[in-house]
């Protein structure tokens, strides 16, 4: 090799490298605007919109990745937020984060969060887009101080009319109309896992070049996996069908629990190998645990576009219309024939409860 010749860097090597979320996120907005050369407005925001994510993803990393060595960051405020739940510092904290990031952005015109019981308007003085990000800031609360995995998840819907009053009832409209979703997972490593509505992409954050670069693109959630996902804790506070459900899973052989607190982990694992997760409604709770606009809708267009599915254990959860920002839902959500699955336990435990003359009715 002469002095004039460049080092052989293996090209594999570089390319992977330089197939960062920015350069992919910009050729899945081109796609996803019809936008082949010059960038459409809308793939312009988008674009820019997951950039912004993925700073907020880097800030929370750096912050929990301390957090343990840093006074005031870890434990609880001492606040109860709108969901009658204890608040962390993180959970504050990373909230602030995403307002930060977007405030002077010009992308967005509210963010919507399970820490705010109101949305957040982007204020007079700072230049407003038409997006509105609904976001859990931390997904796994109560793993924070523990060191465990927990999560962000996002989603990005596009505003309808002016919501000058400021009731924002053009969110609640089913999780079709979303444009974007995804989350970030943190754990040994930072992951980002999106999709725009053509594939759902993973990249793993390179600390050292302080970009997340592609780990799998186009993912596809298995037709079925061992694991099942669920907190017994509950079982009796469940229907009848579920704990049918349970003792059919304890049964069979091939079935293996796992279950992390965090949903964006739990949900994760399943994404790459397969499975189902699980959080029904109670008696107590009918609803449920989780938030459909910023927790259970996101996931689930994600599980959709990676040949999963989502239910409500009743209906698809894409197809469920909210009534108020902060609506529940139950979850039933990974490989299609663990869904299935569930979802038959509910549905004869439905046909068990009708009255026999209701059900021969029926069948003529
Ligand atoms: P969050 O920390 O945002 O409130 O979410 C916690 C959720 C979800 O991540 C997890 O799967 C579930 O709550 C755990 O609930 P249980 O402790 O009731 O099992
Ligand atoms: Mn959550
Ligand atoms: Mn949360």
């Amino acid at each position: 090799m002469t002095a004039s010749e460049p080092a052989a860097v293996p090209e594999a090597a570089l390319d992977r490298d330089c197939t960062t979320l920015s350069r992919h996120v910009l050729q899945q907005a081109m796609k996803a605007f019809n936008a082949p050369s010059l960038l459409s407005p809308e793939a312009q925001d988008i674009s820019a919109i997951m950039n912004r994510l993925a700073l907020a993803g880097k800030l929370i990393a750096r912050r929990l990745s301390r957090a343990g060595l840093m006074a005031g960051v870890l434990g609880f405020t001492g606040d109860t937020n709108v969901q009658g739940e204890s608040v962390k510092k993180m959970d504050i904290y990373a909230n602030d984060v995403f307002i930060s990031v977007f405030k002077q952005s010009g992308l967005v015109c509210r963010l919507a969060s399970e820490e705010m019981e109101k949305p957040y308007y982007i204020p007079e003085n700072c230049p407003i887009g038409r997006y509105t990000l609904l976001y859990d800031p931390i997904d796994g609360s109560s793993n924070v101080d523990i060191n465990l995995n927990v999560g962000s998840i996002f989603s990005i819907r596009q505003q309808e009319g002016n919501d000058l009053d400021g009731s924002a009832r053009d969110l609640l409209q089913n999780g079709r109309k979303q444009i974007a979703a995804g989350y970030i997972l943190y754990g040994p490593s930072t992951v980002f896992v999106y999709s725009l509505g053509d594939g759902v992409h993973m990249f793993i954050l390179d600390p050292s070049l302080g970009e997340f670069i592609l780990a799998a693109e186009s993912m596809q959630i298995p037709a079925h996996g061992p694991v099942y996902s669920l907190n017994e804790g509950n079982f009796w506070q469940w229907d009848e069908s579920l704990r049918d459900y349970t003792r059919y899973m304890h049964r069979h052989e091939g079935y293996t629990a796992r279950y992390s607190g965090a949903l964006v982990g739990d949900f994760h694992r399943i994404l790459l190998q397969g499975g189902v997760f699980i959080y029904p409604g109670t008696a107590k709770n009918p609803d449920g645990k989780l938030r459909l606009l910023y927790e259970t809708a996101p996931l689930a267009y994600l599980a959709e576009h990676a040949n999963g599915c989502a239910s409500t254990g009743t209906q698809p959860l894409l197809d469920f219309v909210p009534t108020e920002l902060h609506q529940r839902t139950p979850l039933v959500i990974g490989s299609v024939e663990d869904v299935k699955l569930v979802e038959s336990f509910i549905q004869d435990r439905g046909q068990r409860q009708k009255p026999a003359s209701a059900v021969t009715q029926s069948s003529k």
